[in-house]
């Protein structure tokens, strides 16, 4: 499904209202709360409503269990971790008990090793039915999704529920959840604005099916919901 917003900044209360309302209802249905989140810049306006009394208040955050979606390979102080912009604009202001946050990098570990123990992380949580109850994502401009990036070995992955690997275009390593794991979730959005989004939310809303070239194609949820946040820049003419 997809719901298209005037302005991206209509897209943050309702997107910080989706998230409350599936950590209530997973921690009533199932007493505890389990997310993954994205990076990039487009979460960003969320996170920090989140992160307000009025918002923060309504979440048991006890009870709230943290992985993310994607990682970039590098030390947890560093710029450009997606773990940092979150901790800075949202958990470092909430009651989190810092054990049920699992950032997806560790000093002293190859990230392929590490993709090892993150899933492993993951089962001692989710167990093996490895539903994540919301999964939240972006879409970059080429139509990447987590570091499910444009013709990458990464997206025929469907064993493995983490996976690590070299990414030469920006000459680093990216770790992520594979497509598999992603569509296991019950509930995943996607939150993606803008004119240099039309191209790539064009083609994978209406163009053909080609995920090697748009990995966003990829994530079906086997039985689980997928919603993508939008606004009228980025959808253009087509709706
Ligand atoms: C990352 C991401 C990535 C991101 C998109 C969109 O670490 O790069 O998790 O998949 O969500 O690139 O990024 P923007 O929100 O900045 O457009």
């Amino acid at each position: 499904m997809v719901t298209i917003f005037n302005n991206k900044e209509e897209i943050t209360p309702y997107a910080a209202d989706i998230f409350v309302a599936a950590a209530q209802k997973a921690i009533q249905e199932r007493g505890i709360f389990v997310i993954a989140l994205t990076g990039g810049s487009s979460p960003v306006a969320m996170y920090k409503l989140l992160a307000t009394p009025h918002y923060s208040t309504k979440i048991d955050w006890n009870n709230v269990f943290v992985f993310w979606g994607d990682e970039r390979w590098v030390p947890l102080d560093d710029d450009r971790s997606n773990a940092k912009m979150s901790c800075h604009h949202l958990l470092n202001h909430v009651a989190i008990p810092k054990a049920n946050i699992f950032p997806m990098y560790k000093t002293g570990i190859t990230s392929q090793d590490y993709a090892l123990e993150y899933e492993q992380s993951i089962k001692s949580i989710v167990r093996e039915d490895g539903k994540f109850d919301l999964i939240l994502l972006g879409m970059g401009d080429d139509g990447h999704t987590a570091s499910l990036f444009p013709a990458q070995v990464v997206l025929q992955e469907n064993s493995k529920w983490v996976s690590a690997y070299y990414l030469e275009s920006q000459n680093m390593d990216r770790i992520t959840l594979t497509a598999s794991t992603i569509n296991k979730a019950r509930e995943i959005v996607v939150i993606t604005y803008g004119e240099n989004k039309s191209n790539a939310l064009n083609e994978v809303l209406y163009g053909d099916y080609n995920p090697q070239k748009y990995p966003m194609q990829l994530i079906k949820p086997l039985d689980g919901k997928l919603l993508f946040l939008t606004d009228q820049a980025a959808i253009g003419t087509n709706q």
